[in-house]
């Protein structure tokens, strides 16, 4: 098997190597008496989630996150990105807490630190109690002071043994893609909805930085995914619907963040739906942080489309080499990202690549633990992650997406996105080839 081009001592002292995963991915929702959520509700429905697939049993990591654990350290990475789901501590959203989830989170947290890993909590990676939804979720503006509440819990318990914490992972999935899409839960086709998640969202990572500021927690930052933009063609039209794209995509979520403003295009299509206090709110939104995460896939082809409604925009299919989500493979986005966010949005703040990595294909039983195409993934955005470090961005770690096959949300368990590979009938666990190819890399 082909080793990886780099090695540790390919990149700075102390450059931290990560993986990565997600409580309802992993957990199995169905243990230690968590809360309905809104994943839970959208996989009932017809054809939302493949094979209607839920989280509830998952990989079962509520029970064997010991041995997970030990996974992570046999591969000699110095740090585990992880997340809380807010219904397994709150199990209707406000009010009384499990403490089953909560010791939950508690003991889980001192595994990874016995294990002299560095833990990275995500505090909100997409399982919304069902009973916020029943209240408009991410379209009510309360969702800020709710969400704020359940930060200040896991804050309390968890926050001084934190090498690190993000309020919300990727804002764009929780709001675009669930709400302008329809592809995640709630599933909603609908412009203004959009528009308001897009603001609350952001309003609810203000809100949680301010309790964490109130809690003297130190090193808060955020996390966004960034989708490179190519125009479908080279027509000024297609050349515009890439930018508009990429002002939705890419710069909204950042630019709120970190420069205190919405960018001009996308305002044109939704400030009727924004409250009137929307300049106000930037304030709350624009906080200072301490670093900004990256997670980085793919690109897009991007095609002005007036048959639809704003943006007037759709994707097509591009010419590279695709994983198996049929998303292409472009490393060059990555490096081209790490230096745009740097030198326009957070201008010398560390960065982190917070997720990078492949769904790989089954399609024969050999393919299962020989994961070629995850190697030379991770080999070549590696590379364009050194690159950007060699052309001066303060790049302090890459987490790998992810350590183990999980729910892979509306794909259900049929892409898998491991170094390990999980047999969802036994639950049992076995290494890829890349999880040995990293594990050589960064020895
Ligand atoms: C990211 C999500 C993560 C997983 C990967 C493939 O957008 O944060 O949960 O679904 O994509």
């Amino acid at each position: 098997m082909k080793p990886l081009s780099l090695k540790r001592s390919d990149f700075p002292n102390g450059f931290d190597f990560g993986v990565a995963s997600s409580a309802y991915q992993i957990e199995g929702h169905a243990f230690g008496s968590a809360g309905e959520t809104h994943w839970d509700s959208f996989a009932k429905l017809p054809g939302r989630v493949l094979k209607q697939h839920n989280g509830q049993i998952a990989c079962d990591h509520y029970h064997k996150y010991e041995e997970d654990l030990d996974h992570i350290k046999a591969a000699g990475f110095d740090s585990y990105r992880f997340s809380t789901s807010w219904a397994r501590v709150i199990p209707e959203g406000v009010g009384a807490v499990n403490s089953k989830g909560l010791d939950f989170y508690d003991r889980l947290t001192d595994a990874i630190l016995e294990r002299d890993l560095k833990p990275h909590l995500t505090l909100y990676h997409w399982e919304l109690p069902q009973a916020i939804a029943e209240k408009g979720g991410w379209t009510n503006r309360e969702i800020a002071g709710w969400f704020g509440e359940f930060v200040e819990i896991i804050g309390h318990k968890l926050g001084d043994r934190m090498a690190s914490i993000a309020p919300i992972n990727e804002p764009w999935c929780v709001s675009w893609l669930s709400h302008a899409l329809g592809h995640h839960a709630p599933g909603k086709q609908d412009l203004k909805l959009a528009a308001l998640s897009m603001h609350n969202v952001l309003l609810a990572h203000g809100r949680a930085v301010e309790v964490l500021r109130g809690q003297n927690q130190t090193n808060l930052g955020c996390v966004c995914n960034l989708e490179w933009s190519h125009p479908a063609s080279q027509t000024a039209q297609d050349i515009e619907a890439a930018k508009l794209y990429d002002a939705i995509y890419n710069r909204f979520f950042l630019e709120a963040m970190f420069l205190g403003e919405y960018p001009e295009p996308v305002l044109k299509g939704i400030e009727r739906f924004l409250p009137s206090s929307w300049q106000k709110d930037l304030s709350i939104i624009s906080a200072p942080l301490d670093w900004c995460g990256i997670n980085y896939y793919t690109c897009k082809r991007v095609a002005h489309d007036a048959s639809l409604e704003w943006p007037h925009v759709r994707d097509e299919i591009g010419p590279l080499e695709k994983t198996d989500m049929g998303w292409e493979i472009y490393p060059k986005g990555l490096s081209d990202f790490l230096m745009w966010v740097n030198q326009k949005i957070t201008k010398g703040i560390p960065l982190f690549v917070t997720e990078n990595g492949a769904a790989t294909s089954e399609a024969t039983e050999h393919q299962k633990l020989n994961d070629h195409q995850r190697i030379s993934y991770i080999d070549a955005h590696l590379g364009a992650a050194h690159q950007a470090i060699k052309s001066g961005v303060p790049l302090k770690g890459y987490y790998m997406w992810s350590l183990m096959d999980n729910f892979e949300w509306a794909f259900g368990y049929d892409k898998r996105f491991g170094l390990i590979h999980v047999d969802y009938s036994t639950l049992e666990r076995r290494p890829k080839a890349s999880y040995y190819a990293v594990q050589t890399a960064i020895a």
